[in-house]
């Protein structure tokens, strides 16, 4: 019969993956630990129009990349693309507004986007990501970007810029996009199908091109951070200071308006030369409108998201302090009990991994399987091993073998 492959843009993680995997994401729960957010998560699918009304109609994700489908009840769900639109609607559906009128909250979920599949690029994906609800000061803008950013140290992830913006409040944003489009439909006979069509429908995305020549026209397009009226100017130089007095180094980037249509004010990305085209390792910013338009209270809030598998191809954690492996080889069957039981004991001490070979193998076999492991002890039970009430246990690295009785194996170890 045919096989049957896996989704494309989809992956499987095998036991050597989460290895690296479960190592991020205990990092990141004590990172979370350390600045005190709580950890949340969402179903992995929402009614639709909650990431059309938030993400917004005119974008890429919502227009062609979401996973949407009508259930039996004539209901129209799509699996979440972000989770930013999923934790703000848990936020207003729990009310968690009168719990503290600050929450601090992050996640760890997984985020599906039909996009072209390539390095870094995948149709299922996960986000790391952590949302500040409640307050509208910079001093917790600069609280996210510098998690995002001990992130990155912390993981070991190397050669990283940060990239920051203001895009202002909407009201700002409205003359800096009658003024854009005018500049856009000056140069359009140059600018790309897929940019002209973008001049009425978004033309923040333009700004967003990876074309050398529009890039190149976009240099001289009006500067979004001399439309900004002097609430928002304030709040971004209030934030810059917070970051050089955290030693963060930053870029400012005119140009960084990003793809989801909710943010107000601070935008940020931090992008690593080493992901090729696809050099986010994460994004975010703030969004003070997004809970009324979803129904809740004005509500100020602001937060990231990184993309874990960009985050993990990146990363250099130390994996080598693993636990020892010890071996245990039953040779013969009359030996498989005791090898059951010594498993199950040494198991009880919470200390060392214990691999128990089941396929009753030679002796010889199991030795060349327990270096192949990179086990440190390997424990025989053989004839001579019953007979005399306990097991031989040889340590691999330095070849001594000791004869211990039963009654000592998990002193042994202890
Ligand atoms: P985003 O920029 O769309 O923002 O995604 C955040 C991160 O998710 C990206 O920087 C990237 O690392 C990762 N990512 C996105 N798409 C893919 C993909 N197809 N494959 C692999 N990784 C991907 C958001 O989603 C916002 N919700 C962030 C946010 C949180 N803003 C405020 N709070």
């Amino acid at each position: 019969m045919k096989k049957i492959n896996k989704v494309k843009g989809t992956q499987d993680f095998l036991p050597d993956d989460m290895i690296l995997w479960k190592r991020a994401v205990e990092q990141i729960h004590s990172i979370m630990q350390r600045y005190s957010y709580g950890q949340i998560s969402t179903p992995i699918f929402e009614h639709t129009n909650l990431f059309s009304r938030s993400i917004g109609e005119d974008t890429d994700i919502v227009n062609k990349e979401m996973y949407t489908w009508i259930d039996q009840g004539g209901k129209s769900l799509t699996l979440k693309p972000e989770q930013t639109a999923a934790v703000v609607r848990a936020y207003i559906d729990n009310n968690l507004q009168s719990t503290s009128p600050m929450t601090r909250l992050y996640y760890i979920e997984p985020s599906f986007r039909r996009e072209r599949p390539q390095k870094g690029r995948y149709r299922q994906f996960h986000q790391f990501g952590v949302e500040a609800i409640g307050s509208a000061y910079p001093e917790i803008d600069a609280e996210i970007i510098l998690i995002a950013y001990r992130t990155c140290m912390e993981l070991g992830i190397k050669d990283i810029n940060l990239h920051l913006n203001s895009i202002g409040s909407i009201s700002c944003r409205e003359k800096y996009i009658s003024n854009l489009i005018e500049f856009l439909k000056s140069h359009s006979n140059h600018l790309s199908e897929i940019s002209r069509k973008r001049i009425n429908t978004n033309p923040l995305r333009i700004l967003d091109t990876k074309d050398p020549k529009e890039i190149e026209i976009l240099e001289n397009a009006p500067n979004i951070l001399d439309y900004i009226n002097a609430e928002c100017s304030e709040h971004f130089d209030e934030l810059c200071t917070l970051l050089e007095s955290s030693s963060i180094p930053y870029t400012i980037d005119k140009k960084l308006v990003r793809g989801l249509d909710y943010y107000t004010k601070t935008t940020f990305e931090i992008r690593s030369n080493s992901l090729g085209a696809q050099s986010a390792v994460c994004g975010g910013g703030r969004y003070d409108s997004l809970i009324s338009q979803l129904g809740g209270k004005e509500t100020p809030a602001v937060g990231f998201a990184m993309g874990l598998e960009r985050a993990t191809l990146l990363s250099n954690i130390n994996l080598t302090d693993s636990p020892t492996l010890v071996y245990i080889a039953p040779i013969g069957e009359k030996s498989i009990e005791r090898g059951f039981a010594i498993a199950e004991e040494l198991r009880l001490l919470k200390k060392n991994t214990i691999h128990l070979e089941v396929s009753r193998k030679s002796i010889k076999a199991q030795f060349r399987e327990a270096n192949k492991l990179d086990a440190t002890f390997v424990i025989v039970i053989g004839e001579n091993e019953l007979i005399k009430g306990g097991c031989t246990i040889k340590n691999l690295s330095t070849k001594i073998e000791k004869f211990v009785t039963n009654s000592d194996i998990t002193n042994f170890f202890t």
